[in-house]
C-alpha cells in the first residue's frame, strides 16, 4: 500500500522547487524524498501571533529558523486538531515566498514557491467558525532534499467566543454656566457605542444668553448702592 502510494504520488517537496504538485503529501505531510524524516528536534520554530482564536479571526503564523541553524528551502504547513489528518481553516499569503494549496479544502495548506534558502516565512491563517480542541499548526520543513523534519508543531491555539460588544456609555461631559440672572447654558457631549459597535456622538446643547440686557446685575447693584448713598447724603443735610 505504501509502495503503491509512493508510485502514485512520487512527490517531493524539493523535487517540486515551486512547491506545487505536492498535494499528494497533504495527508501524510511526508515528502517522498527517499529518506526518512530527521528524528532530532527540528532547528525550526512555528510561532503564532496569539494563543487564542475566535471565529473568522486572522492569526499570523511564522516559520522561522532557530538562531545559528541552517536555513530551510521547502515547507508545508497545515492547522490540525490533535492527531487528526484533516486540515482546518484556510490560509492567506501576502509574500512571494509562500502560496496556498488545496488539501481537501481550498487554501487549507501553504507551501514554498521556490527552493531558495529562507530564514523565515509569515502567513495568515483564517480561523473556522468552530471550537476545535487541541488545535495546532504542523509543519514539514525541508533543509535540503534528504534532510527534513515533519510534525514541527506550534503551541496550541484555544477557541474563545467572540467578544460581544456591550453598550457602553461613557460619562457625559457637562459644562454648566450661569450668568448673572441665573440663566443657565448647558452643553452636554456624550459619546456612546451601541451593541453594533459603531460609536455615535450625541450632542445636546442648551444655551441661552442674556447679553441682550443692557444692565447686568453688578451694574444694577452699583446703581442701587449709589442711590442709597445719595439718599443718605441728602437726609443728613
Ligand atoms: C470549547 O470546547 C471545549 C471542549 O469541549 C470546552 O471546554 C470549552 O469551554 C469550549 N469553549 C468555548 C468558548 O465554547
Ligand atoms: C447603532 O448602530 C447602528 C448601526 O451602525 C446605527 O444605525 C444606529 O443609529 C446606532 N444607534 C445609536 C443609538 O447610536
Ligand atoms: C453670550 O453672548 C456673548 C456675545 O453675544 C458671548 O460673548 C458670550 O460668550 C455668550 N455667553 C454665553 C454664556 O453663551
Ligand atoms: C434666560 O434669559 C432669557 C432672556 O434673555 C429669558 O427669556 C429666559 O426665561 C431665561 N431663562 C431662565 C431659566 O431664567
Amino acid at each position: 500500500m505504501i509502495f503503491l502510494l509512493a508510485l502514485l504520488y512520487p512527490l517531493c517537496i524539493t523535487a517540486y522547487p515551486n512547491g506545487q504538485g505536492i498535494e499528494g503529501s497533504c495527508t501524510s505531510m511526508i515528502p517522498s524524498h527517499g529518506a526518512s524524516a530527521q528524528t532530532s528536534s527540528a532547528p525550526y520554530t512555528v510561532g503564532l501571533s496569539k494563543s487564542t482564536y475566535s471565529s473568522g479571526e486572522r492569526i499570523t503564523v511564522t516559520l522561522s529558523t532557530n538562531p545559528g541553524a541552517t536555513q530551510f528551502t521547502g515547507f508545508l504547513i497545515q492547522a490540525r486538531a490533535g492527531s487528526s489528518n484533516t486540515p482546518i481553516g484556510s490560509f492567506e499569503t501576502s509574500n512571494s515566498n509562500a502560496q496556498t494549496l488545496t488539501c481537501t479544502t481550498s487554501a487549507s495548506a501553504v507551501s514554498h514557491t521556490s527552493n531558495s534558502k529562507k530564514s523565515n516565512i509569515e502567513v495568515t491563517w483564517v480561523a473556522p467558525n468552530a471550537n476545535i480542541t487541541n488545535l495546532q499548526f504542523r509543519a514539514t520543513v525541508v533543509q535540503v532534499e534528504k534532510t527534513f523534519w515533519i510534525n514541527v508543531a506550534s503551541s496550541t491555539l484555544t477557541y474563545v467566543a467572540a467578544t460581544t460588544s456591550s453598550t457602553t456609555v461613557s460619562t457625559p461631559i457637562t459644562a454648566t454656566q450661569s450668568n448673572y440672572f441665573g440663566n443657565t447654558s448647558i452643553a452636554t457631549v456624550a459619546k456612546q457605542s451601541n451593541s453594533s459597535g459603531s460609536p455615535s456622538t450625541t450632542t445636546v446643547a442648551k444655551q441661552s444668553n442674556n447679553s441682550g440686557s443692557i444692565l447686568s446685575f453688578p451694574v444694577l447693584y452699583e446703581l442701587l448702592i449709589v442711590t442709597i448713598i445719595v439718599i443718605t447724603g441728602f437726609t443728613q443735610i
